[in-house]
């Protein structure tokens, strides 16, 4: 209902103004939560565009301002900002965080993500806000507010992880940069994409949950009917902590020389377990052919049929009747 909606909207945009406030204005957030970011890397122009801030570590720094100030208790616990005790009484959610804002499409503040400071392994890295009637998950990528202008302008879409990533890229210049940030890429993610570009450049992490999400994700592009490519990085290393080791120019050289059409991606990955044993080999090829499958436009595919059979030495036809069979095992 509209009126729930927009009283969500704004509770969830009061609270990225006290999360502001708490970094700039206070002591405590400029030693903890403005420090954090700087030695991030994060310039202040990025932290005021993404509207980053800190959650104040107490238990109530938040909802008892909100209370205060009038916003309702049921929509300070619907937005997730504040949880409810057994007692009836609110506590806040985020407590001693940085914060990172989810934004709309159109620039609303939607959710947040609150990231630990303690390299302590029983705190939960992020937390999420959980869904509500503004926020689900599954249809909102991180930054494309952000980044849909540039999106269109470059006609291809860079899909990162997590929140850092996001951040430092756009701040390296590369600003058509999204995340699907805490929860693995859904077909909603990618058809938002779609309106904007029908080409989507993988960027995960170099380990291997990354490159795992990087086959599942470049699938379930090529099912959409989007064109897709992988750039890989090292392993330890995500786009954030690679731009910073390395400096704005050579991640870009990175990307450039390291951009992978899905079929080279995928066989370069799936060879170096393979070696020279030809059952491997050929397990590797009918895996390509699976993804080659998922294409719905059929010229494209035999295009890509043809790359795989010039990469993988093998005959185009044995390729094209492998690809027939397994549609016709899908139809
Ligand atoms: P990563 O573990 O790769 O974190 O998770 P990161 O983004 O590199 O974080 P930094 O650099 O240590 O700050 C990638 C994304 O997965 C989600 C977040 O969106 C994160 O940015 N995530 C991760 C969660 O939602 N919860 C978690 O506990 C961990
Ligand atoms: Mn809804
Ligand atoms: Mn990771
Ligand atoms: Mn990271
Ligand atoms: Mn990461």
């Amino acid at each position: 209902e509209l009126n729930r909606r927009e009283s969500l909207m704004i509770v969830s945009g009061y609270a990225t103004k006290f999360f502001q406030e708490s970094m700039w204005d206070t002591d405590e957030g400029k030693a903890i939560g403005l420090s954090y970011f700087k030695e991030r890397g994060f310039t202040a122009e990025t932290m005021r565009k993404f509207e980053l801030g800190y959650s104040p570590d107490q238990w109530e720094a938040f909802t008892g301002r909100a209370l205060q100030e009038g916003y309702q208790q049921e929509f300070l616990v619907e937005s997730g900002l504040s949880v409810k005790r057994d007692n009836g009484t609110l506590y806040d959610r985020y407590r001693g965080r940085v914060m990172f804002p989810i934004h709309s499409f159109t620039g609303r503040v939607i959710a947040f993500g609150g990231r630990t400071l303690k390299s302590d392994k029983s705190v939960p890295k992020y937390v999420n806000s959980p869904e509500s009637e503004i926020y689900h998950k599954s249809n909102v990528l991180y930054g494309l507010f952000f980044a849909k202008k540039a999106i269109r302008d470059e006609d291809n879409c860079y899909l990162v992880e997590g929140y850092a990533d996001v951040l430092s890229v756009h701040q390296a210049g590369i600003e058509n940069v999204v995340a699907s940030s805490g929860t693995s890429l859904t077909v909603e993610q990618i058809r938002l994409i779609g309106r904007l570009t029908k080409n989507i450049t993988i960027l995960y992490d170099g380990d291997a949950a990354g490159i795992k999400a990087s086959l599942r994700g470049l699938d379930l592009i090529l099912e959409e009917g989007l064109n897709v490519k992988v750039v890989s990085f090292p392993n330890g290393d995500d786009p954030d902590s690679y731009v910073r080791k390395v400096g704005t120019n050579a991640f870009k050289t990175h990307i450039a020389e390291n951009r992978k059409d899905f079929i080279l991606y995928k066989t370069d990955i799936l060879l170096k377990d393979a070696g020279n044993d030809p059952i491997k080999r050929a397990e590797v090829i009918r895996e390509v052919v699976e993804s080659i499958a998922k294409i719905p436009d059929s010229i494209k595919a035999s295009v890509f049929i043809k790359e795989c059979s010039y990469i993988m030495h093998i005959d185009e036809r044995a390729l094209l009747s492998e690809l027939n069979k397994m549609k016709l095992a899908k139809a």
